[in-house]
């Protein structure tokens, strides 16, 4: 079966990390993100597949060439971003089955463990023009909203509605018959949630539900990119992608950890990088370079390349762009992002911590 995976989006709620990176690409777990898609799609019965691309769209071919995780790779780029169904209709160019046979579309920000085997066996059974994977989560409202009828049938498509009917969403993974792409017009821009979507359900065309509620996560933002990661290298999600065995921790090539440090809760100590005696690292990522001295504290954070914290700070729930520093005695929470070299100096207050 053939795929076409869309990886053109411009990651703008993880930046600063997207800015050098494209998010597929953002180091998950040891790999790139994507290598675990691959190896997930492969797993399925995918042979080929057309990465979309837009936003530093050189970046991917560079990364996976034409043959990677078992799969046959091809890339084609969209000069000015033409939303995820335009995209979808300019990839289909490099597509080489036949009108009727059935295509995997992939949104490229998602760690799904749901079985697509299954979801193409209820396409075909269902002689359907576009076959949804739909799970279910807590606020439907930042997802596409997907009711449906008894029969699994699709009722309808809204996409980020403030009022959701249901608690199903789009999980973005679907089946297209071939054909079905070809009735998105060429060269505009489209999207597949707001147009294509409405008016197949509209036109009468058969759109079903897949329900599956898998391990599943949409890594679109910092707290669910660290997640992604962590239950990647804890296990929660198998990857055959990943560079070693499932754990408390991934520690990468030329990368030190001091003994009298404690690293755990599925963190990755990227290549290079160093963690000193007495600090804590928990659940987190540290990506290739960066350090964290004696002392400080790192939960449920990303230290970006290079990018040091110092002797008794503490990241909590922080991302820090490469090369940036946080000077010591420091203390950031909660979403706070620093973008590439910037440096925050020490502290020159210090907290008693019975205060
Ligand atoms: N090539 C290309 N061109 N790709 C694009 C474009 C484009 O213009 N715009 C977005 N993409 C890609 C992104 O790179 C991403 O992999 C995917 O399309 C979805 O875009 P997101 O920006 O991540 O969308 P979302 O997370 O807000 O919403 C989508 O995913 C949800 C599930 O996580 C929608 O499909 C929702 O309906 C769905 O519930
Ligand atoms: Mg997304």
């Amino acid at each position: 079966m053939e795929a076409i995976l869309l990886v053109g989006g411009q990651g703008t709620r993880l930046r600063p990390l997207t800015i050098s990176t494209p998010k597929p690409l953002l180091p998950t777990a040891g790999v790139a993100f994507l290598a675990h898609q691959l190896a997930r799609a492969q797993a399925a019965g995918v042979d080929r597949i057309v990465f979309a691309t837009s936003y530093r769209a050189e970046m991917f071919e560079a990364a996976f060439g034409t043959h990677a995780h078992g799969v046959d790779l091809a890339y084609v780029s969209e000069a000015e971003p033409l939303g995820t169904g335009g995209a979808i209709r300019n990839a289909a160019r490099a597509l080489t089955c036949d009108p009727d046979e059935p295509v995997l579309i992939l949104n490229g920000d998602i760690l799904s463990g749901h079985d697509v085997t299954a979801q193409v066996a209820l396409h075909e059974k269902s002689s359907a023009a576009v076959t949804l994977h739909l799970t279910r989560v807590e606020d439907p409202s930042r997802f596409g909203c997907v009711p449906t009828d008894p029969d699994g049938r699709v009722a309808a498509f809204l996409e980020k509605t403030p009022h959701p009917v249901t608690d199903q969403i789009n999980a973005g993974c679907y089946v297209f018959r071939r054909s079905a792409i070809d009735t998105i017009p060429e060269h505009e821009v489209v999207s597949v949630e707001r147009e294509t979507f409405p008016s197949l359900i509209s036109s009468g065309a058969v759109v079903m539900g897949y329900v599956e509620t898998a391990y599943w996560l949409d890594v679109g933002t910092p707290q669910a990119f660290v997640q992604g990661s962590r239950d990647l290298v804890l296990g929660k999600i198998a990857s055959s992608a990943m560079p070693g065995e499932p754990g408390e921790r991934l520690t990468l090539h030329g990368a030190i950890v001091s003994p009298g440090a404690v690293v755990r809760g599925g963190t990755t100590v990227g290549r290079g990088a160093e963690v000193e005696p007495g600090a804590t690292v928990i659940g987190s990522v540290l990506q290739d370079g960066a350090f964290v001295a004696e002392g400080a504290t790192v939960r449920d954070s990303v230290v970006g390349r290079g990018a040091r914290v110092g002797a008794g700070a503490v990241l909590d729930g922080v991302i820090l762009g490469d090369g940036a520093m946080v000077g010591p005695g420091n203390e950031l929470r909660d979403g706070l992002r620093l973008w590439p070299g910037i440096a925050l100096p020490p502290t020159a207050v210090r907290f008693s911590t019975d205060a």
